[in-house]
């Protein structure tokens, strides 16, 4: 299933070209999350800066319980995966895949981004 504009659909998305702010505020092989709107129905997504200085976005919904991955803030990283809290399935950092735990077989939801020459994350296309 193409889940590419699933994003969209949520409250509070916000809209491409909404400036996150600069990758080097996340550190390498690290994540940080980004709120659009407050309480419940605030738009929650976090974006993984890759070793290799790519960054990847997702929404922070677990696709087991649709629940946060996080307990604590921008912590969803963990030996280079992206780990959820709540029941301790793993993902690929570069793909959203879960490949252990109790999501195996789904993926995270991703949120485009884009990069621009002098570094500043955007929300992409
Ligand atoms: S809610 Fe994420 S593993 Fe269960």
């Amino acid at each position: 299933m193409d889940d590419s504009g699933l994003w969209r659909t949520r409250p509070n998305a916000p809209l491409p070209g909404t400036l996150l702010g600069p990758l080097a505020e996340i550190p390498a092989g690290g994540a940080k999350e980004y709120r659009f709107g407050r309480g419940r129905s605030a738009f929650a997504m976090f974006v993984v800066r890759l070793a290799g200085g790519e960054a990847r976005a997702y929404l922070n919904l677990c696709p087991h319980f649709s629940l946060p991955l996080n307990h604590a803030p921008d912590q969803f990283i963990r030996d280079g995966h992206i780990l959820c809290m709540q029941h301790f399935a793993l993902f690929r950092a570069d793909t959203g895949a879960c490949f252990a735990g109790a999501g195996e077989g789904r993926s995270l939801i991703p949120v485009p981004v884009s990069l621009s020459d002098d570094g500043l994350l955007a929300i992409g296309r």
